[in-house]
């Protein structure tokens, strides 16, 4: 923020705008229409994407005066790793749609600020390579669970050899929803941005094809498809996976308290509580709402983590005032991307950083363990 203002003083404004609700907007006029719309983009009528927005809204921040703020330590600690703040970049698929260093510029930008991006299977980007980009910063991997065990045991091994510590396995897109903006530019950002894709660099997954990718990309990606769809997994299949991974391991999409309940009686290490940024169930409950219960439910026994719909620093002190460890922040770092690369994410990634240290003090704490729900009030009326 301080460099903002000195900046200032030299007549320089910031290459990309610190305003989120404009930051969208800049994204949509730097883009292709497919792009935007497979970014931007919700499930169904976008009902949920707006309930997530609006449950923000009905929470506000009630500040205390005098409380000896002025300095702020934001750091926390995650399954013993050291992070600056409890904000982590969420996983987001196929980024060379929206600019050619995709996932590797976003790997960049977190490490140099030490802060952990979740490296999806739907990357346009190799594990191996990605894991280069990290550098010495957290490796996180995300995990979308194929229905063959030895693709799984293959990507698992690899990302385990790369270096990564930490898997988050999404449970709520073992297919993809009914998202009309990308139906109606029949999934080109799918196609664009899968060909080189983890599952594509696989060697399990290529021993199944036919011929390799580079050659028949259409017969892969209708391999590919099934693969990833399907309900055929169960909480007890979820061994499966401890089997495979060493480190801890944290389930994304989770919304009802039992399933959380589940969750730890599995003896998973986190979950994060998620609707996917509203674009899988549409008309589903805002994240934020199912919050608090969950918390309740399971908060002293496993992690609990939390995405969907944050775009400002308050919604971050927000979610982690009623319970969450730490929050991923979604479409906002990849419209950074859109703009600038490694630049544009550490920009928005560093405005986010700088907004969470200023709000969090200007409301009188000088921590993040500090926020409890007593921070808040319900909005007259909600
Ligand atoms: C996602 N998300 C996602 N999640 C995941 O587990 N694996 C993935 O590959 C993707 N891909 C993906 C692509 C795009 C373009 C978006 C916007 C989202 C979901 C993501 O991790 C996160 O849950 C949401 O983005 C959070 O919502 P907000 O903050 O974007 O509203």
């Amino acid at each position: 923020q301080s460099e903002i203002y000195a900046q200032g003083l030299e007549g320089r404004t910031p290459k990309i705008t610190t305003d989120p609700a404009a930051l969208e907007d800049a994204a949509g006029a730097l883009l292709e229409p497919w792009a935007f719309g497979y970014v931007a983009g919700n499930a169904g009528t976008g009902s949920t994407a707006r309930a997530n927005a609006d449950a923000f809204g009905q929470w506000r921040i009630v500040p205390r005066m005098l409380t000896d703020a002025t300095t702020r330590d934001l750091r926390t600690s995650l399954f013993g790793e050291d992070l600056p703040a409890p904000v982590l970049l969420a996983p987001v698929g196929v980024q060379s749609i929206v600019h050619p260093d995709g996932e590797l510029a976003t790997a960049r930008a977190a490490a140099g600020l030490g802060v952990p991006s979740v490296l999806s299977t739907a990357a346009s980007h190799t594990i191996e390579d990605v894991a280069d980009a990290c550098g010495g910063g957290p490796r996180w991997f995300q995990l979308y669970w194929p229905n063959d065990d030895d693709v799984t045991a293959s990507i698992l091994r690899r990302a385990r050899d790369a270096g990564f510590t930490t898997l988050v396995v999404t449970l709520d897109t073992w297919t993809l929803a009914w998202r009309p903006r990308d139906l109606d530019n029949a999934y080109v950002p799918f196609v664009r941005g899968v060909g080189t894709a983890i599952p594509f660099s696989d060697p399990a997954f290529r021993a199944l094809l036919d011929r390799p990718p580079e050659e028949d990309l259409a017969g892969a990606v209708q391999r590919w498809v099934p693969m990833f769809t399907g309900t055929d997994k169960s909480w007890g299949r979820l061994s499966l996976l401890r089997q495979l991974w060493d480190g801890p391991i944290v389930l994304k999409g989770i919304l009802h308290a039992d399933d959380a309940r589940r969750a730890a009686d599995a003896g998973m290490d986190g979950i994060v509580v998620s609707n996917h940024g509203g674009r899988q169930v549409d008309g589903a409950i805002a994240s934020l709402d199912a919050l608090p219960l969950i918390v309740e439910a399971v908060g002293d026994r496993i992690e609990v983590l939390f995405d969907s719909g944050i775009r400002s620093a308050s919604d971050v002190v927000k979610a982690l005032a009623l319970g969450a460890r730490a929050v991923l922040l979604g479409r906002p770092y990849v419209y950074g991307l859109a703009h600038g690369g490694e630049e544009g994410v550490r920009d928005v990634l560093r405005g986010v950083l700088a907004d969470l240290d200023l709000t969090l003090g200007l409301a009188g704490y000088r921590t993040p363990a500090e926020l409890s729900q007593g921070s808040l009030m319900r909005a007259p009326g909600s």
